[in-house]
């Protein structure tokens, strides 16, 4: 394989930029031409691409978002928007596609080599954290430390007004940043789309604490459970607490990667340009187990990653 392509695709996610960095240079090592697609699979339908070499991934490591600039495209879902990606991967020359995304990028990915017969490779980047077969996700890690700044700045202006904060977290129709953000920062209750939950035993859970002699209470809610502004509202209502809702929102999936996020992409970056050197194709590269690996883009689709429902009773009794 002498040239091989490169974007980033879907939410960005911190750390994309360590996993493109990894994907340009290791290739560059090999020998591989690189070619960086902008803006996701539309700067690949519009041939928005341009060779790099080893300045252009320089000084990025530590930079939050993706320097390739991504994109959800509508048109690379219709058969006409990828025969004109097609027309760009004739036109460079591209003989191996990486795609550092979540798993609806991974379908664009999927249905063009079903297509077209390109081999293709994907690189979890997310930081919903819910691409299955794989433990970790590029940028979870960061988005779970923004979330536990943000609860540790709330909780102190919970205490000094006594007050009961629900603080709404992202995660699409996964858990994974509540459950993970809720126990490393103390939350009394986490409220994840896996686990059914009743409102008014959340309630009781609350004024058994005050009771014993709570000055806060902190109630992380992942978006894909309920609505943050609902639940607040119906705690007031039952309990007649000073209830105040804090959505988290973008602000999670910003800034400096932790050093989790960049050693772990520059790992699945590495081992992507390894899987497509060995000619392999149709992958996913993520870690079981703290070991990178390689497997089939079919396993990605159909089901959902399980939530780890020990860690959330845990977090229950920690917080009781
Ligand atoms: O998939 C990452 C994610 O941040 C989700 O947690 C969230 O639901 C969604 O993207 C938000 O998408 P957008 O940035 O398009 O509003």
């Amino acid at each position: 394989m002498q040239r091989i392509a490169v974007m980033t695709s879907g939410g960005d996610a911190p750390g994309m930029n360590a996993a493109v960095r990894a994907v340009v240079r290791k290739a560059i090592y090999h020998g591989m031409e690189v070619i960086g697609i902008n803006r996701g699979y539309n700067g690949f339908i519009e041939g928005d691409m341009w060779p790099m070499n080893l300045g252009s991934v320089a000084d990025i490591i530590h930079r939050g978002g993706t320097v390739l600039h991504t994109a959800r495209s509508k048109e690379f879902t219709t058969p006409e928007g990828r025969a004109k990606a097609y027309e760009n991967v004739e036109r460079f020359g591209i003989q191996g596609l990486v795609v550092i995304g979540g798993d609806g990028s991974f379908k664009g990915a999927k249905v063009f080599h079903e297509e077209y017969n390109l081999p293709v490779v994907g690189v979890p980047g997310t930081i919903d954290n819910d691409i299955p077969g794989t433990d970790y996700t590029i940028g979870f890690d960061t988005a779970v430390n923004n979330v536990v700044d943000a609860i540790n700045k709330i909780r102190d202006t919970a205490t000094s007004h006594e007050r009961t904060f629900v603080v709404e977290v992202m995660g699409r129709n996964a858990g994974f940043i509540a459950l993970k953000a809720g126990l490393a920062g103390g939350a009394e209750t986490i409220l994840v789309p896996e686990v059914p939950f009743d409102i008014n035993n959340i309630c009781n859970k609350l004024m058994r604490g005050v009771k014993r002699g709570k000055l806060h209470s902190i109630i992380i809610v992942a978006e894909g459970a309920a609505s943050g502004l609902e639940i607040g509202q119906k705690i007031k209502e039952l309990t007649g607490f000073d209830t105040k809702v804090t959505i988290l929102g973008h602000l999670q999936r910003g800034g400096i990667p932790t050093a989790t996020d960049r050693v772990m992409a520059s790992l699945l970056g590495s081992k992507a340009v390894e899987v497509l050197m060995n000619g392999h194709t149709n992958k996913v590269v993520g870690v079981r187990n703290s070991e990178t690996i390689a497997y089939d883009l079919d396993e990605v689709f159909g089901k959902k990653k399980d939530l780890d429902t020990e860690m959330l009773e845990l977090a229950n009794i920690l917080s009781i």
